[in-house]
């Protein structure tokens, strides 16, 4: 606890960070931010070509800065809970764990009539499950770390709808729910909040919209601070509520938007 004349830097030397789907969007943001910031960070991706990628990209930056850069990367499909849990072990390499951001998620657009029920069920068991399988597993870890904290990403779609349909959005409140459950259960261990992001331009964004570039237009001007936010937005708030800036802040969920949805 820092007290009023203590102060100190937004850091994490000597801390480790697995953040899930970190290969591109803000997955790799986060893992850019946390890894900048001094943190021993390993990259999950089911796509481990780009995974591989990110990390040697992301080690050579820090490189170049004179930076500290222990980046590592895996596959890992975060929907496979023995993959999860082997993963886990192998990331954290008997130390105990700091951080763990679960970004790794999928949507499709489709309307629910006509919803195939394995769509549903993927959605489901990549964006919650997944996300379960991966605090589950990194739990014993991160109780063995003072001021340890877990990070999910859930979406504005667990409050308004939408991103693509019901299946999205229900698997995005479960992760809400599970967030302000956990807050309470890994008190006073772990901290475990949530954040909603909202219109991020990212690959999933563009995939959403890329079939009606005018109503991306369209988006800009609902959006009070007029712009699409971008993944190191996300980024910059993962790190805070991941750090000992963030120590007395557990169970909540914080809506990143630029304004859009309480207007
Ligand atoms: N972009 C937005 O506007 C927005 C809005 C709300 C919420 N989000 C959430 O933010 C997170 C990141 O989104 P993004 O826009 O950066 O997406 P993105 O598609 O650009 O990146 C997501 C990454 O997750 C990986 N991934 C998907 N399924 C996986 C699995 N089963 N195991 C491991 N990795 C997997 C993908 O390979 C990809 O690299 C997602 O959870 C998404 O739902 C995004």
């Amino acid at each position: 606890m820092a007290g009023a004349n203590h102060w100190h830097e937004l850091s994490f030397n000597g801390r480790s960070a697995v953040v899930t789907g970190a290969a591109r969007g803000i997955g790799r943001a986060a893992a850019h931010r946390l890894a900048g910031l001094g943190a021993r960070t390993v990259i999950w991706d089911l796509d481990g070509e780009v995974a591989e990628q990110a990390a040697t990209e992301l080690r050579e930056l820090l490189k170049s800065q004179g930076r500290p850069h222990s980046v590592d990367w895996a596959h890992v499909d975060i929907s496979d809970a023995d993959a999860v849990e082997q993963s886990m072990e192998r990331a954290v390499s008997g130390d105990g764990l700091d951080v763990l951001v679960n970004n790794a998620g999928t949507t499709t657009v489709h309307e629910t009539e006509s919803m195939p029920l394995e769509l549903w069920e993927r959605t489901l068991r990549i964006n919650l499950s997944g996300t379960f399988y991966c605090c589950r597993a990194a739990i014993p870890y991160l109780k063995r770390r003072p001021g340890a904290a877990i990070v999910n990403i859930s979406s504005s779609s667990a409050l308004v709808g939408g991103g693509g349909g019901g299946h999205y959005a229900a698997s995005k409140a479960g992760i809400d729910g599970l967030t302000r459950h956990l807050a309470r259960e890994l008190a006073p261990d772990v901290r475990v909040n949530s954040i909603q992001p909202r219109t991020i331009e990212t690959d999933l964004f563009q995939a959403r919209y890329a079939h009606a570039p005018m109503e991306q237009e369209k988006l800009i001007n609902q959006i009070p601070l007029r712009r699409l936010g971008q993944p190191e937005d996300i980024a910059d708030a993962i790190a805070f509520l991941a750090s000992d800036w963030a120590a007395y802040i557990t169970g909540q969920i914080l809506l990143i938007d630029g304004g859009r949805t309480y207007q």
